[in-house]
């Protein structure tokens, strides 16, 4: 045997042995059950940034259908006669377009509507075209067409569409396309031989939306949503909340009541970046407050808007004056008082309430969470919250008030805001941060010592940011694994954590990374999604103590860049065992369930999130590049099992207790 041989047998006898790295023994306290863990633990937050409503989780397929973008005509081509209007039928709408016939030079007359990067559409599938018209004796074609076919038709479907009254009505055709295409338009021809047509609040929406709901929301969108098993659900930001200026802060009460009559507002992200401009960016509210509330009951999620504090964004505005002054905050704290009686009026006796069952919805949403402020800092943002939080427990003593810890996990407005979120007994403070891989994987006990008096909290917005990587790689996506295992440590303190931001179309974003990118057909769940799920179908509903040499596995030196954490799942009667190996190295683990008396466990799986590449993604081509396996575990004398977790490896171990 010559020497080279030799070093191979005992490599691989060591390697048979066990000898090529320390087994970990972690001692879960199988006897103890520890804190509660909030149904709202793991949740999403909603914000109209990246195309995420229009032209996103919003199934509206035409972009400016009431003519009321700043340039009037934007999205829309026109060809022959058209004329533009301001008197139409919707007060805060009012602009409309009159088709008259062609001239003898122009040959048509109609108009071209290019959708959100084009209008995905589905070989099968029933689009429903809806049109607020008035004429007599008038004919419209509807077609939807490929804008470069090289074929002989450009044509996809079509219909007529007959138009006969002297006032305004609201007149649809479904149409039925044979072939699919991602990029369609919308195209509309006058077909009549002499008058004119007036047309306002031109829409196109798939029949097969979520719940199949008009006026409804893209269904692969919500299902990925619906999927995670969400617990709460914030919105509508963010930063939208503020505005850049007042006047386009968000309003809840523009965007309720009928969807032709909600005033368009801009949206901040059109701007924001100058690298990222999309002049075409503004917020219709078809989706608003009521489509949100209903989308967080459909998912069996507790709603949580967010309400203007009377401040603008801070980050764009100096002057104390572009807010409004704490002693003038009365609209302000009526509207976060109307939301209240929106979401849980009675239906009769209240003016909201009576809205809220006008638009279909009678029953209350039962909100109990209502955020004031997004990301606010300083005593502007205290004086006026403090006004809110007087009036809303004056007349809602039950709902629970959050404040903000503002843009930072730490530093001066952290340190200022926490103490004064105390004094004025807020009960859960919201915590951002969006930080690099190094944050996360020295934050595994952020919460261990946080003071337990005082409010809870709520890590609003949060997501690894990859040096250099701002895409949804895989790496980013397990440190933020490693990461929750010390908010699930934490139940008793931490009661809601949701990641952000939630959605992007691939041609339409101004914010990476974010959970779920979609384009005009399809959607894709990043790695951080399958976290995010992983999490939500394994919540539990008790911690239950965990240790390696009685510390808490939280990345800490001597772990060897593991993190674990244990919960117990009354419903199924499970222990619910999270590791997370942030290491290159497989490291053998034993898991000891303690003081389980006769108790036994049954039977074990061990689902893991892992890629060899930790750059590796999920993407629209590839959408399961990093997805979940499963495979069975042995449970060796029915308390302790003997595995081992492989390198950058995400494992959810589940075994069922037997016997009492
Ligand atoms: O999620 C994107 C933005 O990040 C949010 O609008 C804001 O709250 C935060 O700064």
């Amino acid at each position: 045997m010559n020497k080279q041989t030799l070093l191979l047998a005992a490599l691989m006898l060591a390697a048979s042995l066990g000898l090529h790295a320390q087994t970990r023994h972690f001692v879960i306290e199988a006897g103890k059950q520890g804190a509660e863990i909030q149904p709202t633990m793991y949740g999403h937050f909603f914000e109209d940034i990246n195309f995420g409503a229009d032209g996103g989780l919003y199934a509206e397929l035409v972009k400016n259908r009431s003519f009321e973008f700043p340039q009037r005509l934007m999205g829309w081509r026109t060809f022959g006669h058209v004329t533009l209007h301001d008197d139409g039928p919707f007060e805060r709408n009012p602009h409309y377009v009159r088709l008259f016939p062609a001239s003898h030079h122009e040959k048509r007359t109609g108009l071209e509507n290019e959708g959100f990067f084009g209008i995905g559409l589905r070989a099968g599938e029933s689009y429903r075209f809806s049109v607020w018209a008035r004429g007599e004796k008038q004919k419209l074609r509807v077609e939807l067409i490929d804008p470069a076919s090289a074929s002989e038709s450009q044509v996809l479907a079509s219909a007529d569409l007959d138009v006969d009254s002297p006032e305004w009505h609201q007149y649809e055709v479904v149409l039925t396309p044979g072939a699919p295409h991602p990029k369609a338009h919308l195209r509309i021809f006058y077909a009549s031989a002499g008058g004119h047509i007036d047309l306002e609040h031109v829409s196109l929406f798939p029949v097969d939306t979520w719940k199949g709901r008009r006026n409804g929301l893209r269904k692969d969108l919500v299902q990925a949503l619906a999927d995670t098993r969400p617990g709460v659900f914030r919105f509508p930001g963010g930063c939208i909340v503020e505005g850049t200026d007042l006047g386009t802060r968000y309003n809840w009460k523009n965007s309720v009541g009928p969807v032709e009559n909600r005033p368009l507002n801009e949206n901040r992200w059109q701007y924001t970046f100058r690298h990222r401009f999309f002049p075409d960016y503004f917020q219709t509210y078809g989706m608003g407050f009521y489509e949100l509330f209903l989308l967080a009951e459909d998912m069996g999620a507790e709603p949580l808007p967010v309400v203007n504090c009377g401040l603008a964004c801070q980050y764009q505005n100096n002057d104390p004056k572009a807010h409004v002054p704490v002693d003038s905050l009365d609209t302000y704290i009526q509207d976060a008082l109307d939301l209240v009686e929106f979401a849980n009026g009675d239906s009769l006796t209240t003016e909201w309430g009576r809205l809220r069952a006008r638009m279909g919805h009678p029953e209350p949403f039962g909100l109990k969470y209502l955020a004031v402020g997004n990301e606010q800092w300083g005593p502007e943002y205290v004086d006026r919250l403090e006004q809110f939080v007087k009036a809303l427990r004056k007349h809602y003593p039950d709902l629970h008030i959050i404040g903000s810890s503002g843009p930072n996990s730490e530093g001066k407005d952290f340190d200022y805001l926490w103490p004064e979120m105390r004094r004025l007994k807020v009960d859960l403070v919201d915590e951002h941060f969006y930080r690099p891989e190094s944050w996360f994987l020295q934050s595994g006990s952020r919460y261990d010592d946080y003071d337990r008096r005082g409010p809870k909290v709520f890590a609003g917005e949060y997501a690894c940011h990859g040096r250099g990587k701002k895409w949804n790689h895989f790496h980013a996506s397990l440190l933020e694994a490693a990461f929750l295992t010390g908010v699930e440590r934490n139940a008793d303190i931490v009661h809601m954590a949701t990641y952000a931001p939630l959605l992007a179309h691939v041609e339409g974003w101004q914010w990476r990374p974010d959970l779920i990118w979609f384009d005009n057909l399809r959607s894709v769940r990043t790695c951080s999604w399958y976290v995010q799920a992983l999490y939500g179908h394994n919540r539990g509903t008790h911690v239950v103590p965990l240790t390696m040499e009685g510390r808490p596995v939280s990345g800490q030196e001597g772990q060897e860049g593991l993190f674990a954490s244990a919960v117990w799942d009354e419903p199924t009667q499970s222990y619910i065992v999270k590791v997370v190996n942030t290491s290159d190295q497989a490291q053998p683990l034993l898991l000891d369930f303690k003081g389980m008396k006769k108790a036994r466990l049954a039977e074990g799986t061990c689902t893991t999130l892992h890629s060899d590449n930790p750059d590796a993604e999920n993407t629209l081509d590839a959408p399961a590049t990093i997805t979940p396996q499963e495979s069975r575990v042995t449970v060796t004398d029915g308390r302790s099992v003997s595995t081992e977790i492989g390198p950058m490896t995400f494992a959810v171990y589940r075994f069922v207790k037997a016997g009492k």
